[in-house]
């Protein structure tokens, strides 16, 4: 735990830090978005799998694990926000983008306070919101998504708070990188590319489950 302390005294290691969370939640969205992929399948298979996690004996340390995940995460990002703005320029400079400022590096902290927003609500409708039980005695996740997805003002708001997220990791993804060392001038076009690639996918990806449960499951 020493490291961990000692990175975070400095303005480096608060970055390392900062990146490390970001690329673990990431790695949580991509598990979140394969997942969700089931909806396609049926309200079995979707509420199966939501029920194998939930009668799992690693979902509470899981749950708690990201939780912290988001906490040090945010924390992180308003300190080193906060530091940033106060700092000289010359030092802010270090961690833009080659190209320069883009509206994904220049929004993060907007867009991460609304994916926060986002979260909670998220959090209140469906882990728990959702009462009602399938025929077979499991949490009916699949029901509760195609009724919250009935409300157009609902779906608007659904998909532009993912495209948020498509943003936020656009940027994020090459900057974490970055943050961790990886930044060889020979991979930075690719990275970014990367880095791109993972925003439109959460973004599209993301989009998707709302606007079929919207426009082909009775929403409309
Ligand atoms: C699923 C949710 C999220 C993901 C996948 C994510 C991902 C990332 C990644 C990969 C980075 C780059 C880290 C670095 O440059 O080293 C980052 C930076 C940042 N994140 Fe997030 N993030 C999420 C949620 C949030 C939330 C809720 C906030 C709320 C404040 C936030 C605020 C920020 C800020 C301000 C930065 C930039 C800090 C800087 O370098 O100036 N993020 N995020």
């Amino acid at each position: 735990m020493s490291w961990f302390t000692k990175a975070l005294k400095s303005s480096v290691g608060k970055k390392f830090v900062l990146g490390l969370t970001g690329l673990a939640l990431v790695g949580f969205l991509i598990e979140h978005l394969v997942g969700n992929l089931l909806l396609y399948k049926g309200a079995d298979s979707f509420n199966g799998y939501a029920h194998m996690l939930e009668s799992s004996e690693l979902i509470l340390p899981a749950e708690l694990g990201l939780l912290a995940l988001f906490l040090v995460h945010i924390v992180l990002a308003i300190t080193v926000t906060v530091g940033n703005k106060s700092a000289r320029p010359e030092v802010y400079s270090m961690y833009a983008s080659k190209g320069g400022r883009t509206l994904a590096s220049k929004t993060m902290i907007y867009t991460g306070i609304l994916i926060f927003v986002f979260l909670v609500l998220h959090l209140v409708h469906f882990r728990f919101g959702v009462q009602s039980l399938d025929a077979e005695g499991r949490r009916n996740l699949y029901a509760a998504v195609l009724a919250l997805f009935r409300s157009p003002v609902y779906v608007a708001w659904y998909v532009l708070a993912v495209c948020l997220v498509g943003l936020h990791v656009s940027h994020g993804f090459q900057s974490a990188l970055r943050s961790i060392g990886v930044n060889h001038p020979k991979y930075a076009p690719a990275l970014e590319a990367l880095s791109l690639l993972f925003g439109f996918l959460f973004a599209i990806g993301f989009s998707s489950f709302a606007l079929w449960a919207h426009f082909f499951k009775g929403g409309s």
